[in-house]
Order: C-alpha cells, then sequence, then structure tokens
C-alpha cells in the first residue's frame, strides 16, 4: 500500500528491553505517537504477553521470542545466557514479525528499539525500514556511557573528579555503579556500552528526557549524534493535575491489586503528609537494609506507603505491619503515577531509578534517593546537586543506611530548613516538564518532527 493511501501516518514497530523500566517509557512513547496519528505496536516477549495478557488500549501489542518462552529472564542461568538468547533466538523471530506484517494493510515502516538491543538495527535496516535507537536512561548517563565505550575514560578511573563535557565534576560515587565499583556486573556494563556500537547507523536517537532538564549535554552530545529529546513520556493526563479517569496507563509486570486500595488510602491522608517508597522493579535490598529501612520509617512518624514486591517480603522484620498499621500501608506494586499525582505525597523515598526520577521531578515530588546500583548511582547526583530536587542518603562504614540516616533525610525533606526550597524546585521542573510535552513544547516539536519524517514520501 502506497503512504498516501494509508489510514495513518506509519506503522511504528517499539521494541523495548524485556524488563518494567524499559517498557513503560516505550508504551507511553507508543501513545504518544497514536496521539500523533500513527499506528504503533508494542513488542514483548511471548512470556510477558503469555503471563501478563497486556491490553493497552490504542496501542497494539504483539510478540517475539527470546528463547525463555516459558518463564523469561528467570529461566536463564545467568544474564550472559539471557543476553546471548535473546539477541539470536529475538532477531529470527523479530524478523518474522516484522514480516507477518507485510502484506497486511499496516506493514511495518519504523523500529524503534531499544538501545540496549543494537542488534535489532542490524536486522532491521537491510529490510529497509526506518531505525530509531530509544534511550532509556538519561543523557547525562548515555554520556558517561559513551566515554568509555570510545575509549575517552578508562575504567578503572585512577583519577577524580572526573570532568566531562556538559556535565558537573563527577566523584567516583556520583558515577554508575559499574564504574563506581569496576568490574562489577560486567555482562550489564557491556550492554550500556553496547548502546553506542551502531549508533551511528540509526536514523534517529531519541532520549527520554526533556531538553531544559539536561541542556548542556544535550547540546554537547548533539554535536557528535544529534538527539531527539522526547520526554517526560509520563501520560499527559499526569502532568495537567487530572487525578483519576479510572483508567490504568500501564502495563506492569507485577501484580497489581486494585489499585484503589493506594489511592482510597492516600485520599484520606493530609496534604503532603505521605513518604511513598519504592524501589522500582530489579533492586533487592538485603534483610539488615530493610529493617533499618522499616525502623527509620517508623522513627520518622510521618504516614508511609511502601512497595515491598513479593519477593522482598520476607525481609520485612516480623510485627512491623502490625505495629505501624496506623501509619503505614504495605503494597507489593503500586500504581505510581497515581501514587505520586496524589497531593497527600509529599516525598518518595525512592533508588532513583531513571523512570522514577524523571517521573517525580515531572509530578512535582521531592526525592530522598538511595541509590543501588547502574545508572542510579548518577541521577542522585543529578537529583541533589543539579536539579535540587531531593537528597542523597549516607552509607556507613559497613555499607549500610543506617536508620538514623533514613528517619533524618526524611525528615530534612518533609519538614526540615530545606523542605520549602526543595519543593519549590520540584515544583519548577513539574511545570518546565509539561511545558516540554505541551503542544510547542521542546519534545512535543522533536516529536512532530520526528513523525513528519516518517509520513514524508522521501522515506
Ligand atoms: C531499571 C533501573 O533500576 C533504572 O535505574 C533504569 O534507569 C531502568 O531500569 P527499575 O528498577 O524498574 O528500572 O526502576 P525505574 O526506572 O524507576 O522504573 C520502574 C517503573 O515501574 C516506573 O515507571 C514506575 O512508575 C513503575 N512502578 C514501580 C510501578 O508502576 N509501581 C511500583 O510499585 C513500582
Amino acid at each position: 500500500m502506497d503512504k498516501e493511501n494509508k489510514p495513518y501516518g506509519a506503522h511504528v514497530l517499539a521494541l523495548p528491553y524485556p524488563s518494567q523500566g524499559h517498557i513503560n517509557p516505550m508504551l507511553q512513547f507508543c501513545k504518544r505517537l497514536v496521539s500523533k496519528g500513527l499506528k504503533a505496536t508494542l513488542v514483548v516477549t511471548n512470556f510477558i504477553y503469555s503471563s501478563r495478557n497486556p491490553k493497552s488500549g490504542s496501542v497494539q501489542i504483539d510478540a517475539i521470542s527470546d528463547g525463555y518462552d516459558e518463564g523469561g529472564f528467570m529461566q536463564a542461568e545467568s544474564i550472559q545466557a539471557y543476553l546471548a538468547r535473546l539477541e539470536a533466538v529475538g532477531s529470527g523471530s523479530l524478523v518474522e514479525l516484522i514480516n507477518k506484517y507485510k502484506n497486511t494493510p499496516h506493514p511495518i515502516d519504523c523500529v524503534v528499539y531499544d538501545a540496549f538491543l543494537p542488534w535489532a538495527l542490524e536486522v532491521t535496516k537491510p529490510l529497509g525500514l526506518i531505525g530509531a535507537s530509544f534511550f532509556t536512561q538519561p543523557c547525562g548517563v548515555n554520556f558517561i556511557y559513551y566515554y568509555v565505550k570510545r575509549g575517552l575514560l578508562t575504567v578503572p578511573v585512577t583519577s577524580w573528579p572526573v570532568s566531562i563535557p556538559g556535565l558537573p565534576l563527577l566523584e567516583s560515587e556520583d558515577m554508575p555503579s559499574f564504574i563506581y565499583v569496576p568490574g562489577s556486573y560486567p555482562a550489564y556494563f557491556e550492554l550500556v556500552l553496547n548502546q553506542f556500537l551502531n549508533v551511528d547507523q540509526a536514523d534517529f536517537v531519541l532520549v527520554n528526557t526533556f531538553y531544559k532538564l539536561e541542556d548542556e549535554v544535550v547540546d554537547t552530545m548533539s554535536k557528535i549524534r544529534p538527539l531527539i529529546t522526547i520526554g517526560p513520556t509520563i501520560p499527559s493526563f499526569y502532568l495537567d493535575n487530572r487525578l483519576d479517569d479510572g483508567n490504568d496507563y500501564g502495563l506492569h509486570l507485577f501484580n497489581l491489586d486494585d489499585p484503589s486500595i493506594c489511592t482510597n488510602w492516600l485520599n484520606t491522608k493530609p496534604k503532603g503528609s505521605v513518604v511513598y517508597v519504592s524501589f522500582g522493579s530489579m533492586a533487592n535490598l538485603g534483610e539488615k537494609q530493610m529493617e533499618e529501612l522499616a525502623c527509620g520509617l517508623k522513627g520518622s512518624n510521618h504516614y508511609f506507603l511502601w512497595v515491598v514486591r513479593t519477593s522482598e517480603e520476607e525481609k520485612l522484620p516480623k510485627k512491623f505491619m502490625e505495629e505501624t498499621s496506623e501509619k503505614g500501608l504495605l503494597v507489593k506494586w503500586s500504581p505510581q503515577l497515581q501514587v505520586l499525582s496524589s497531593e497527600a505525597v509529599g516525598c518518595f523515598f525512592s533508588h532513583g531509578g531513571w523512570n522514577s526520577s524523571i517521573e517525580a521531578l515531572s509530578l512535582g515530588v521531592p526525592m530522598v534517593v538511595m541509590p543501588q546500583w547502574t545508572d542510579q548511582t548518577t541521577n542522585a547526583k543529578f537529583v541533589r546537586d543539579v536539579w535540587k530536587v531531593g537528597i542523597r542518603v549516607k552509607v556507613d562504614e559497613n555499607g549500610l543506611v543506617g536508620r538514623e540516616e533514613i528517619e533524618g533525610c526524611i525528615r530534612e525533606v518533609m519538614e526540615g530548613e530545606r523542605a520549602k526550597e526543595i519543593k519549590e524546585n520540584a515544583m519548577r521542573w513539574k511545570v518546565l516538564a509539561k511545558e516540554a510535552v505541551s503542544e510547542g513544547g521542546t519534545s512535543d516539536k522533536n516529536l512532530d518532527e520526528f513523525v513528519s519524517t516518517l509520513t514524508s514520501s522521501s522515506y
């Protein structure tokens, strides 16, 4: 079918790395494409598809095999084994999927692939499709990885602080964990460095950030490789302060009980009185750390809504909830965007995952960051020192964040001298985030240009 006769502008296939922190921004990006008149299909793995039975309104969901159709990542003996099989099996399966649409009214025009999966470009380019790499982590973090990949920064680093154009001076604790702790998680380190493997051949490079948030590093990196900032990918519904339209916008890999459990509980709490606690989809705290966190929350005497995933539950101190049931609500997974949109939430005690960070910042919620690994340490640096929307906990000589420290940090952000200033900064970023994705904003204009290139006859 020629482009002029299509009932939609173009058909985009979006392929995220199959984990929660990557699916979320790419799904929301797809929704924005659909709102601009494109057809979008989000690709998950067969395992996710069959176990979660995803339905996501305007965005079609389809699946490929990662070679672990029965159990997904948990079936693999190591991350290395998973990544190798994902590439080997996923490449063929992706081509099959694209071919499936070939003689239909909606053949694929463009593949937006997660920068973690550079092999997707290798297999789709020969099919004559447009290839766009999608970076799910902030531009600043990616620029550090670029420096390492191109040999401009050698790991282990021997001289601190590190100076990289467009970024503040970085001490070791500000670096992504793979650099901060050399030799840790080598397969993941290779994965993040390989985002730059063939990026020069991609037709577009999209980043889930917004221009004003990272202007210096976006400008610096764009001189090397033009970047298209399209974030935050949060549904504009939330950015517009509309609380609940009865729809759930996500594709959750964890069981989300009735989302109204959280919102109803929050609705009974005064404005700014609740600490929301979540460590995303992957981080696992040790048992002792869980105890310190539980005691710190209790000691702060604030209300708290704590996400403790099923795999973490047994680490909770015995009787903790019985003793704190007046103050706290524990859930296994939350409707996070709805929670962060609630006026009752006064602070987000978080691991500093990129989605959690940009979600909190865009919704005006101050943060206490307790980074665990990967980009979270660097995100914490930006949150505290660049965007000034939160603070970072201090780790003691035993590698723990103690209860007094946790209690103190919560108090500092909720009620301390700096609380007002941090909240004002968060509210300023909220305005700028909304501006970026509103009509005529930087991310919106970038998206329009991307869409019009895809739909123009020259492609
Ligand atoms: C991982 C890494 O931790 C993160 O640093 C990296 O940038 C992306 O991959 P994850 O640990 O899942 O991500 O954290 P995060 O990036 O914050 O993403 C979690 C997502 O799950 C967010 O979009 C959040 O809104 C959602 N979420 C989390 C829920 O919907 N409910 C919850 O209870 C917890």
